[in-house]
């Protein structure tokens, strides 16, 4: 241990000598094979809601019958459109550079109404062209399973994460991701963001089914103090029979697994000593604007590139220290549906302008290609996307 310390010292201090202090952190300060990417989820970019078979999920149902509920009363209806242009949207992933694109599976296209209604084949075949369009460009698929969405009908059916019977239906799905997709996809997640998900669900209830109940909010029904623990047990014993089933029947000696969102340095730290040197993927780490700040603000957005470049900088000095961190995903390389925001505020690498579906780097994704290739290349800059190309 103390030899392979001094011997990264050594290299430092060589560093430090050959290089200008001033000189901004690149990629390759990273190890070889280290993710970088940036993120989507399902309900936030796909749109096409009642396509080719897909089942409501409880956001089309929450959205539509509670637009008081999203800041801009819209809805994920159309999103990004990414279901039609996702082709598109590959491009601009392989023209800033990324080896890697984490995005979520929606439940609804593949069980339109859970275990018992059947797969949907069309539902597979969609995520089966993302998955191979990503890998002709050589980008890792880094798969979400859950990121918020569930269908409409296991809402009904079990009071979505309040019944105990939901535990088997993610089982299920999951099964099914993993045996239509496990071949070419070796990075999983299960959840996005349990905890935001018990505390904005039944105990804000600002997320469907809009359970709670006072003083923390006036809502349909709920028990604000009571079922954010029940969910949060369901949703462990969900992710524990999915992990199960993974390990007993199609994991390989490759798989990377445990995933630990949103993380920097002293926690990633904390993190590696407390998972003893687990490998960590930080999915999500994003800077937010209003969509009504001016133009220039919105396409110059020096402060997000700041907060990726400070972030990625700290980053670099933790795995020098020793943590085993292997990605970094930017959320998120489109503007998209940010649930109860709507489309008000705006988190992606590229500006999307949501009456035309073009899609337009900002500073922001050109700084991204910028690190990741490490030259300023204005033949090869970030694609913009035109709504008639
Ligand atoms: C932009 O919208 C937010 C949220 O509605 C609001 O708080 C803010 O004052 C607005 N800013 C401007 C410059 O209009
Ligand atoms: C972007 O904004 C910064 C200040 O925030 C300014 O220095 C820079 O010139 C601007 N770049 C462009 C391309 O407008
Ligand atoms: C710029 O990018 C393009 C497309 O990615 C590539 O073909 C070209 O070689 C690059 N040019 C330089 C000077 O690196």
């Amino acid at each position: 241990m103390a030899a392979s310390c001094s011997r990264i010292a050594l290299v430092v201090v060589a560093l430090a000598i050959i290089v200008p202090a001033a000189r901004a952190v690149d990629r390759t300060e990273f190890p070889p094979g280290f993710l970088f990417g940036a993120g989507t989820s399902a309900y936030q970019i796909e749109g096409a809601y009642l396509e080719d078979g897909k089942g409501l999920c409880n956001w089309d149902v929450f959205t539509h019958t509670r637009p008081e509920g999203i800041m801009d009363g819209r809805n994920g209806d159309v999103a990004d459109d990414h279901y039609h242009r996702y082709m598109g949207d590959v491009e601009l992933l392989e023209s800033l550079g990324v080896n890697s694109y984490r995005f979520s599976i929606s439940w609804a296209r593949i069980l339109p109404r859970g275990k018992l209604g059947g797969v949907n084949s069309e539902g597979i075949a969609f995520y089966n062209r993302l998955i191979d369009a990503l890998w002709q460009k050589g980008i890792e698929p880094f798969v979400t399973l859950n990121h918020f969405d569930l269908p409409h009908e296991l809402e009904t059916r079990f009071s979505g994460w309040l019944g105990a019977g939901i535990r088997e239906e993610f089982r299920y799905f999951a099964d099914v991701c993993f045996r239509s997709f496990g071949d070419r996809v070796r990075f999983w997640t299960t959840f996005n963001e349990p905890n935001l998900v018990t505390k904005f669900t039944y105990m804000l209830g600002v997320y469907p089914p809009n359970h709670c109940s006072p003083p923390f909010g006036n809502c349909n029904g709920g028990d604000s103090l009571r079922e954010p623990y029940v969910a949060a047990h369901n949703i462990i014993m969900s992710h524990a029979a999915a992990v199960r089933n993974y390990k007993e029947n199609y994991q390989t000696a490759f798989s990377g697994y445990y995933v630990v969102p949103q993380a920097m340095e002293p926690a990633i730290m904390y993190v590696n000593r407390r998972y003893k040197g687990t490998p960590v993927y930080i999915t999500e780490n994003g800077y937010s604007q209003w969509s009504n700040a001016s133009k220039e603000e919105l396409m110059n957005d020096t402060e997000r590139v700041n907060y990726h470049k400070g972030y990625v900088t700290y980053l670099s000095k933790a795995i020098r220290n020793g943590a085993n961190v292997r990605g970094y995903f930017i959320w998120t390389l489109l503007d998209n549906f940010e649930w109860m925001f709507g489309f008000s505020v705006r988190y992606g690498l590229y500006h999307v302008d949501f009456d035309t579906q073009e899609r337009i780097p900002r500073s922001s994704a050109r700084w991204y290609q910028e690190f990741l290739t490490g030259q300023s290349n204005m033949t090869g800059e970030p694609r913009a996307w035109r709504a008639d190309s």
